[in-house]
């Protein structure tokens, strides 16, 4: 998986000593609790190295899982571009939804960091042939709806069509050249 660079972020593939951080961030109910209908919190450092197994076992020209770190090398959180499970009896979209999503330890947030990363990451996406996004949130979470306006992102209203609950739909289609 690439890396991508901002004037104040690395993103870069998670490596196995991310491990102790990854369990940290997720093992916390404020990261957690508005991720899906079931937020469950981690609780192993061998349930973190399975998830990063997973994250780096992504193999896509375009999608990806990283790891933002700052540029002195401190991780900060996570960033994921990925086709967007559907709810129970949807049927996907043609071609099938991608979206983008963050997840940053509470350290980190409050400076513009979600919204950096995830700017260059729709940017360099977009460059490689990606022509639409969307973000699902929590109709609770202000904060990330707050993100997805930031990086303008169109609010499209309640929707249950993806992961089995209630969120607020935002899209963005890629800028004309
Ligand atoms: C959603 C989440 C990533 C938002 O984090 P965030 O730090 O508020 O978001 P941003 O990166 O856009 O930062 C914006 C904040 O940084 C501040 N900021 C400080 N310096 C800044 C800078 N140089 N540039 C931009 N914003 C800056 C902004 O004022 C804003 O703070 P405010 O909301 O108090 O006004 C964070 O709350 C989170 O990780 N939540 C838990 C996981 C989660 O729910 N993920 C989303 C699932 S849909």
């Amino acid at each position: 998986m690439r890396t991508i660079t901002t004037a104040r972020l690395l993103l870069r593939p998670w490596r196995d000593d991310d491990a102790d951080f990854l369990l940290d961030l997720e093992s916390r109910w404020e990261v957690v609790r508005f991720l899906g209908p079931h937020p469950t919190m981690m609780r192993t450092r061998a349930d973190a190295l399975a998830s990063i197994g997973r994250r780096r076992a992504v193999d896509h020209p375009v999608h990806g899982i990283w790891a933002i770190t700052t540029t002195d090398g401190r991780l900060a959180g996570n960033l994921l571009l990925k086709p967007i499970p559907m709810s129970a009896g949807e049927s996907p979209a043609d071609p099938p939804e991608v979206e983008i999503g963050w997840h940053l330890h509470p350290d980190a947030w409050g400076h513009g960091y979600a919204t950096e990363a995830a700017e260059a990451v729709l940017q360099d996406a977009f460059a490689r042939g990606l022509t639409r996004v969307v973000a699902v949130t929590d109709p609770d979470n202000h904060a990330s709806q707050a993100v997805c306006r930031r990086l303008g992102m169109t609010a499209r209203g309640r929707t249950t069509m993806f992961y089995g609950t209630v969120n607020e739909l935002f899209d963005l289609s890629r800028p004309p050249a």
